[in-house]
């Protein structure tokens, strides 16, 4: 009998595939589809800090009443973060899977009620997508690690529900940043967020949008730090996320050490129907190998229990070329 169970962040899931966050997990009977097809747990979209600030100052930035606009401000505020707490309140009472609320912040202070917040309409976990990008050329170099870190233990102080960090993968140090945020109380790691893509548009000569969606090619990355981090730092659980499109793609995280993998991409361009297809490909798979249970493989190809963990690193790369005629 194949057991797919694992545990994540303290939650116990009956197999590693995550929803991952997005407009797909922004409805609650879109969520109860998703636990039906089979996921093991969900991440809802993120209440976005920027999303709410801008809606509120567009309202009235033509006002000529200051004390009118901060009062509609902290309205539409206040109204986002209800309807938020809707969405886990309602999906919470239709699924029974654990469900992650995502919050995407990058300060502490003004978050933390909100953490406490959604703590209290049910939540299982707190996903904080933190992104904080960077383009001074004065900036202090720790001082982005230091926001990281703050923010971790701000909201790890307020509320007792598990706290998963998804970081994006531009930091010089992975395990390094993953290891402090680990100290500083965080329970999860998710790697990796992936962002907004800009591509450059030759005939009309502007900026405009990539990829929305993942491919294929973008699961090097994510399998390169999962295996270094995982092998690395014992006691944080990682869920691969960003380029994760099928059966292969999730063995491949998990023989790398991820406990979970989220997906995001994949469900937007195949459905649902997918989550079915990826579980009954893994057990077939797991059945062919012998393998009864998740725990018996997790991790086998990591950076420290693999024969040859130098294939994660960057060196690999000159030997290839070095290989070649
Ligand atoms: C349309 C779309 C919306 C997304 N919205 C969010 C979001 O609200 N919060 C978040 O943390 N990540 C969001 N993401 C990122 C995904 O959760 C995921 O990290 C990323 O797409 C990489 O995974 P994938 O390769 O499976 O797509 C979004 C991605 C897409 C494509």
């Amino acid at each position: 009998m194949i057991d797919l169970k694992t545990e994540y962040a303290g939650l116990k899931l009956r197999n590693p595939l995550i929803a991952g966050s997005s407009g797909l997990t922004n409805n609650p009977e879109r969520n109860k589809e998703f636990e039906k097809a089979g996921v093991g747990a969900i991440v809802l979209k993120s209440l976005f800090e920027e999303q709410i600030e801008m809606q509120s100052s567009n309202l009235l930035k033509d006002s000529d009443y200051p004390e009118a606009s901060d009062y509609v401000q902290e309205y539409v505020k206040v109204n986002q973060v209800n309807e938020y707490l809707e969405l886990i309140k309602k999906t919470k009472a239709l699924c029974t899977i654990p469900i992650i609320a995502s919050i995407n912040c990058y300060k502490a202070d003004n978050w933390i009620d909100f953490a406490r917040q959604i703590e209290l309409a049910g939540a299982d976990a707190l996903e904080l997508n933190v992104f904080y990008l960077e383009t001074s050329l004065t900036h202090d170099y720790y001082k982005m690690q230091t926001t990281y870190v703050n923010i971790v233990r701000k909201v790890k102080e307020t509320v007792r529900i598990p706290i998963i960090i998804k970081i994006g993968k531009n930091f010089t140090n992975i395990p390094a940043l993953v290891n402090t945020l680990k100290v500083n109380g965080a329970d999860a790691v998710v790697l990796f967020n992936r962002y907004y893509q800009p591509d450059i548009d030759i005939n009309t000569m502007q900026i405009v949008s990539g990829n929305v969606f993942s491919n294929h090619s973008d699961l090097s990355d994510t399998l390169r730090w999962t295996g270094i981090v995982s092998g690395q730092i014992p006691g944080i659980n990682i869920a691969a996320s960003t380029g994760v499109h099928d059966w292969e793609d999730v063995i491949k995280c998990l023989l790398a050490g991820a406990s979970t993998v989220q997906l995001t991409s994949a469900l937007y361009t195949h459905g649902s129907e997918i989550i079915s297809q990826i579980l009954t490909c893994i057990e077939e798979w797991m059945h062919q190998s012998r393998i009864k249970t998740i725990e018996e493989f997790r991790g086998k190809l990591n950076y420290k229990n693999s024969s040859d963990p130098s294939r994660y690193e960057r060196a690999q790369f000159m030997k290839y070329f070095s290989n070649r005629d």
